[in-house]
C-alpha cells in the first residue's frame, strides 16, 4: 500500500512516499531565510509553501520512482502548527484525495514525532514513554497501547527547543539555535557556569524552560555588560546552558519512567538530535533501559513521520480500506489525541 504524505506546519515544505511502512523518500525543503527576521514569519512561510508544495511532492514521487496514479493513501499535517502553513499542505493533500479518489487521513504533528522513533525499527514496543521536544513542544506521553496516549507531563511556558533558540538569540548566534549550540558546547566546559533548574510545585512531571532563558540574559547582562562573548566563554556557556536542559529533561523522564514501570523510552523532536541529550539518555542503556531514537532525517518536521503515523492508525482501524471515501477518518482532536 502507497501513502503519500505532506507536512507544512512550520518552515519546512516535506512530501514522502512510503510503501507500508517503508519510507521510499523523504524530501524536505527547509526555508532558511527565515533566520534573517530571528524567527519563522508565518505569512511569509504560507506563501514559500505554496511554491514549493508542488515541486516536492513531484520530487518525492520520481525519487520513490511511483505515479500519483498509484498512490492509495494521502496523509497530511493537520495541527498543530501556524495556521497559514498547515492551511496550504492540509489543503493541497485534501485536493489530491479528492481528484484520486483515494482516503485522507489527518495527522497531528505531535502524534507523528512520538511514533517517529520506531520508522524503520522492527515494531512499536509497548509501553513505552515518549519525550517530545521540538520548537513548540515539550511532552511526556505514556502509550500502553498504540494510539491510545495520556499526556503525564508538559512544558508550563517555553518549549526545549525554544530555550535552546532564545538563548542563541541572546548570544547573537542566529535562528534556529539549538544546533549552533549543540556545535559550540562541545568544545566548552558544562561546568563553566551553573544556570538554575526549574522546580515546579505541585507538578512531579511538568517543565519549565523560561527560567533558565532569563538566568542566562541576567548573567550576560552582569558579567559581560553589553559585549558578547567569545572563545572558550562562550563553549563554556553553550556547554553549561546545555548540560542543564539535558539535566531536567533526564530527570523528569527516568523519574516517571520508574514511577510508570516503563522501560523503553522514545526520544523525538528537533531537540532529539542534541548530541547532549543522546548521550545522556544512551547512558541509560547500561540501566536495562531501551532508548530509542529517530534517525537523523526524521527528528525535524519531516513528511516521513506523517506517512508513518498515518499509515499505522489507518491500517489499524477495521473499517479503513484503501479508496473508500475521500475523508475516511474524522478530525483528531490534539487534546485527546
Ligand atoms: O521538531 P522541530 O523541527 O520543529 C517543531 O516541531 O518545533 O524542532 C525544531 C527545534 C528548534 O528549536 C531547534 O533549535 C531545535 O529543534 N534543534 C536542536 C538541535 N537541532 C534542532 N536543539 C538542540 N540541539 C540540536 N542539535
Ligand atoms: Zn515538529
Amino acid at each position: 500500500m502507497l501513502t503519500l504524505a505532506i507536512e507544512t506546519s512550520c518552515d519546512e515544505t516535506s512530501a514522502s512516499v512510503l510503501d507500508g511502512v517503508n519510507v521510499l523518500s523523504n524530501i524536505i525543503s527547509t526555508q532558511l531565510f527565515h533566520s534573517e527576521f530571528g524567527g519563522v514569519v508565518p505569512e511569509v512561510a504560507s506563501r514559500e509553501h505554496l511554491k514549493r508544495i508542488i515541486p516536492v511532492t513531484n520530487e518525492a514521487l520520481n525519487m520513490a520512482g511511483v505515479n500519483i496514479q498509484d498512490i492509495d493513501l494521502i496523509c497530511g499535517t493537520t495541527e498543530p502548527g501556524l495556521v497559514g502553513a498547515l492551511l496550504v499542505g492540509a489543503n493541497f493533500a485534501k485536493g489530491l484525495s479528492a481528484s484520486l479518489g483515494k482516503p485522507f487521513v489527518p495527522v497531528n504533528h505531535i502524534k507523528a514525532h512520538l511514533y517517529s522513533p520506531f520508522i524503520s525499527n522492527e515494531m512499536i514496543r509497548l509501553p513505552f514513554l515518549g519525550l517530545i521536544i521540538s520548537g513548540g513542544h515539550t511532552l511526556l506521553i505514556l502509550v500502553e497501547e498504540r494510539f491510545r496516549h495520556r499526556i503525564i507531563g508538559k512544558t508550563i511556558d517555553d518549549a526545549a527547543g525554544e530555550a535552546f533558540d532564545k538563548a542563541a538569540k541572546l548570544l547573537g548566534l542566529g535562528y534556529p539555535g539549538g544546533r549552533l549550540i549543540d556545535e559550540l558546547a562541545k568544545d566548552g566546559d558544562p561546568e563553566y557556569h551553573k544556570f538554575p533548574k526549574a522546580v515546579i510545585k505541585n507538578s512531579e512531571f511538568d517543565f519549565s524552560f523560561s527560567g533558565i532563558k532569563t538566568s542566562l540574559l541576567y548573567y550576560l547582562r552582569k558579567s559581560y555588560s553589553g559585549r558578547l562573548p567569545e572563545g572558550e566563554e562562550l563553549n563554556g556557556i553553550c556547554a553549561s546552558y546545555q548540560k542543564a536542559i539535558v539535566e531536567m529533561l533526564y530527570e523528569k523522564t527516568f523519574r516517571a519512567a520508574k514511577k510508570f514501570g516503563v522501560n523503553t523510552i522514545a526520544v523525538s523532536g528537533g531537540v532529539s538530535a542534541n548530541s547532549g541529550v543522546r548521550r545522556k539518555f544512551e547512558g541509560m542503556r547500561k540501566e536495562d533501559y531501551i532508548i530509542l531514537f529517530p534517525e537523523s532525517e526524521y527528528t525535524s518536521d519531516n513528511a516521513a513521520m506523517i506517512g508513518f503515523a498515518g499509515f499505522l492508525e489507518y491500517s489499524s482501524s477495521k473499517d479503513n480500506q484503501p479508496g473508500l471515501s475521500a475523508h475516511a477518518r474524522p478530525r483528531i482532536d490534539y487534546k485527546n489525541f
